[in-house]
């Protein structure tokens, strides 16, 4: 027996994800520059900079808090830190549930691997606090060994459905696949609340929203419309794949981690996962004759053109969401709002598939101005519809749009009780997460 169990442990601790990333610091070149995505520091409020996104998720987590993306050092720190998460004081309290913690740390395929995916998806977000505790890291990307893989279960799934089979995947595909574990379209399933890419009709606009409506899908119900509402995430792979860089095999890495050479003539691959311009002489110079300036001018302009379309398509989905409102005020009945509700939930997908994922002008810029095209289209549908409804109601005067001018109005409008939210997460921040830090496997200190 002790002869067994001397040859099974170390088989069955080889197996497991090793999560702690300060064990892979003898890879010298490629752990300093990963530790160096602690550099994009920068938090940038998105509520602030746009306070209609606030109407557009009223009655869901995003109008509370909303930042953008920034370095992968700061996963479990933004995840802790979000208004979202709220302020559990048991393992048991929501309102999260575990599932979003599936994009943020090397410690969630080492959970799933010890436990199995059906326990590791069970029970709610601060379960999982003293478990998931490293910010994303060598062990979501390779194995212990640094060999490329995927690392989670319900990514290589849904990417075999996508096409994309990891054992028989080009170099370029897998450097891709690696970030589509989490650069994508996501939902949780009910009701065992686990993760899956909606891609089972294919991956575009289109057909993931016939596949939200084909199992009547809801992340929520709208607070002002009570549209039954989709969230899309960050959609990055699905917008990436049939652009231009996409269609042409250019990698995600070929642009945000590429092959450099250091001072000493070193060649390695820079595991500082940011802007391409940063790295521009081994990024968009490897491929492209232009300089720098006239290339970042070119995205710049991308960026106002769906930036401006994005604006467009916000305030017509702000305004039906209040004719919506004054509809049902006015005594609407749900097979009156039926086809209107359904057009809103269609015009807000699309424009939120369109904008999610941060990088679309870079990555795909004419697909996310058709999207937003169609969804200006949905919206103006959704509007006229309602003007009738309102009508039949004995509305005629033109629906008035409270003042949304900032964030902090348009949270009041939407009726959050801003100063409560933020009074328990600085609780919860001094209470609570130092014990899930202090309670993390293998502590010693
Ligand atoms: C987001 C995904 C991702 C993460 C996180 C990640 N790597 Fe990598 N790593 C890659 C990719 C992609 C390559 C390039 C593989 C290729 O070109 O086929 C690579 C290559 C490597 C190589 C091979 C040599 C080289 O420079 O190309 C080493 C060694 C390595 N990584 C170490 C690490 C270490 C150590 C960590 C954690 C501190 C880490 N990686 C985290 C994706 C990742
Ligand atoms: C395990 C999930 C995961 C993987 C794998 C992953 N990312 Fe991320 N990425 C995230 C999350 C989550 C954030 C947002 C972090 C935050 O704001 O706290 C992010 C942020 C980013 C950012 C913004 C960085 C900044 O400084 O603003 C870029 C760019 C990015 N990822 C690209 C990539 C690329 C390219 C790959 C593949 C090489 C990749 N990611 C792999 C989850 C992941
Ligand atoms: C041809 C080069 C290129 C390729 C390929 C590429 N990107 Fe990007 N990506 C960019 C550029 C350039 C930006 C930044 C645009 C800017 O600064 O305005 C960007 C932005 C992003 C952002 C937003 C970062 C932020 O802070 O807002 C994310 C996330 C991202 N890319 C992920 C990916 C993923 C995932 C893939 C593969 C599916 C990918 N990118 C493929 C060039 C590329
Ligand atoms: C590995 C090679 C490669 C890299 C790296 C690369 N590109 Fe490209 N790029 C291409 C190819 C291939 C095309 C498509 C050319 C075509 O369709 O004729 C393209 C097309 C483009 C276009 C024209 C797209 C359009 O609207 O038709 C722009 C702009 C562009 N790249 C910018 C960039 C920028 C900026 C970077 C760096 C962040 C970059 N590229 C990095 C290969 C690359």
């Amino acid at each position: 027996m002790a002869i067994l169990a001397g040859l099974c442990v170390p088989l069955g601790a080889w197996a497991v994800t090793e999560a702690d990333n300060s064990k892979f610091a003898k890879f010298k070149k490629q752990y300093a520059s990963w530790q160096q995505t602690e550099q994009s520091k920068e938090i940038v409020d998105v509520l602030a900079e746009d306070p209609r996104l606030v109407v557009l998720w009223a009655g869901y987590g995003f109008a509370k808090d909303y930042n953008k993306a920034r370095g992968h050092h700061y996963t479990v720190t933004d995840l802790r830190n979000t208004l979202r998460t709220g302020a559990p004081k048991t393992k048991e309290d929501g309102p999260m549930p575990m599932a979003c913690w599936s994009c943020k740390s090397p410690d969630v395929p080492r959970l799933i691997e010890t436990q199995g995916e059906k326990e590791y998806f069970h029970g709610k977000w601060a379960k999982g606090g003293d478990q998931i505790t490293n910010a994303i890291g060598c062990g979501n990307c390779h194995d212990n060994k640094i060999k490329l893989r995927l690392s989670v279960p319900f990514a290589e799934r849904a990417l075999k459905t996508a096409g994309l089979e990891w054992k028989t995947a080009s170099k370029s595909d897998k450097q891709t696949m690696v970030c589509s574990q989490c650069h994508v379209e996501y939902y949780f399933t009910k009701p065992d609340v686990m993760v899956k890419f909606p891609w089972d009709n294919g991956t575009s606009v289109e057909q993931m929203e016939a596949y939200y409506d084909n199992i009547e899908f809801k992340d929520w119900t709208h607070k002002l419309s009570k549209a039954p509402m989709l969230k899309a995430q960050h959609p990055g792979f699905e917008t990436s794949r049939n652009g231009p860089h996409g269609r042409n095999n250019v990698s995600c890495t070929d642009c945000h981690m590429p092959k450099v050479t250091n001072a000493e003539g070193r060649k390695f691959t820079d595991h500082n996962v940011g802007n391409p311009f940063d790295q521009f002489e081994f990024t968009c110079k490897r491929c492209h004759d232009q300089d720098k300036d006239t290339l970042e001018q070119v995205i710049a302009g991308y960026k106002k053109q769906v930036g401006d379309l994005k604006l467009q398509a916000e305030d017509q989905l702000v305004k039906a969401h209040f004719e919506a409102k004054a509809a049902w005020d006015a005594g609407a009945t749900e097979g009156q709002m039926k086809d209107a509700l359904t057009a809103i939930r269609h015009a807000q997908w699309r424009w939120d598939y369109a904008i999610a994922s941060h990088g679309v002008h870079a990555h795909n810029p004419s697909e996310a101005m058709r999207v937003l095209g169609t969804s200006l289209e949905r919206s103006a549908e959704a509007r006229a519809m309602l003007a009738r409804v309102l009508a039949m109601n004995g509305v005629m005067a033109e629906v008035q749009v409270p003042d949304i001018s900032t964030k902090a109005k348009a949270q009041a409008v939407v009726g959050l009780d801003m100063d409560k939210l933020r009074a328990d997460k600085a609780e919860f921040k001094k209470t609570v997460v130092p014990q899930w830090d202090a309670d993390y496997p293998g502590k010693t200190d």
